[in-house]
């Protein structure tokens, strides 16, 4: 069975919305003591209202694209705030769904710094060993099946996510062997949330059992942060219900 202590000190990203949020609760309910990162203040205490224990959730209000170098020193910050680290799911990101002749150089950029080097140097930062417990932290990464089969129009936000992916495996070999953090990605498909809402009605046939809810993603990520997951290090997993 899966639980947590109250000093596993796990940072969630995107804790204000749709997967982010639920595995913000979720972790908060098996006992984790969680550091939930998002923009909008309003919607993080929404989430909060949400939790089992809220003393045990602790809101941080930051722009991840705003200073992407400087996450390290953030990181070192909070570090210093509530203790080292056991955790990070990175869950915050942008979906933008575009044809080649639309993709501008601007906004491909804005997708990559939220997709691809926010998460870069959050994970930098978090596995500065000043930062984390050492053996037994584990990171995951939200990436996509975009990133995997990347479908039309999704060009650039399937490159952020395969890079992020790719990335994270290289990384997952390095910080495993000098640190033993393991680090894994999940990949969904159509999740019910609100980066979905225009789309997810249309999609519900592709499944057999329907789009996914927000737990099915949150159920893998809680997971792979769990010491029961102590032996999966390095992997990407594809949760679409078998569509792909
Ligand atoms: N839902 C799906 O079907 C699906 C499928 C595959 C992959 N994914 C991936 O899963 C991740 C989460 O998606 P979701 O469906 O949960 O989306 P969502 O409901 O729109 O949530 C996105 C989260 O990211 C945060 N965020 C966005 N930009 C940010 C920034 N600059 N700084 C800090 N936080 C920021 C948002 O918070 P604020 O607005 O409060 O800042 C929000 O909490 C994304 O990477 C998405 O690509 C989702």
């Amino acid at each position: 069975m899966i639980s947590f202590k109250k000093n596993d000190v796990i940072i969630v990203t995107g804790a204000s919305s749709g997967l982010g949020q639920s595995t913000a609760i979720q972790l908060n309910e098996l006992g984790a003591t969680v550091i939930a990162i998002a923009r909008n203040k309003e919607r993080l205490n929404e989430t909060k209202l949400k939790c089992k224990y809220p003393d045990n959730f602790h809101i941080e209000v930051k722009d991840l694209t705003e200073k992407i170098e400087e996450l390290p020193v953030y990181i070192k910050e909070l570090k210093n705030k509530y203790g080292k680290f056991t955790g990070l799911a990175y869950c915050a990101g942008v979906a933008n769904i575009a044809p080649l002749q639309a993709i501008d150089l601007t906004k491909a950029k804005e997708i990559f710094d939220i997709n691809y080097f926010a998460p870069l140097f959050m994970v930098k930062g978090f596995c500065d060993r000043r930062n984390n417990i050492g053996k037994g932290a584990s990171i995951v990464v939200i990436s996509s099946i975009s990133g995997v089969k990347s479908d039309k129009g999704h060009g650039v936000y399937g490159g952020s996510k395969a890079a992020i992916a790719a990335s994270m495996k290289s990384f997952a070999r390095e910080v495993s062997e000098t640190q033993g953090i393991r680090i894994n990605c999940v990949s969904p498909s159509d999740v019910k949330t609100p980066l979905t809402a225009h789309k997810i009605e249309q999609e519900n046939s592709k499944y057999p059992f329907g789009c996914g809810e927000a737990t099915d993603v949150s159920n893998m990520i809680v997971f792979l942060l769990s010491y029961e997951a102590k032996w999966i290090n390095t992997q990407n997993y594809i949760i679409d219900c078998g569509y792909m």
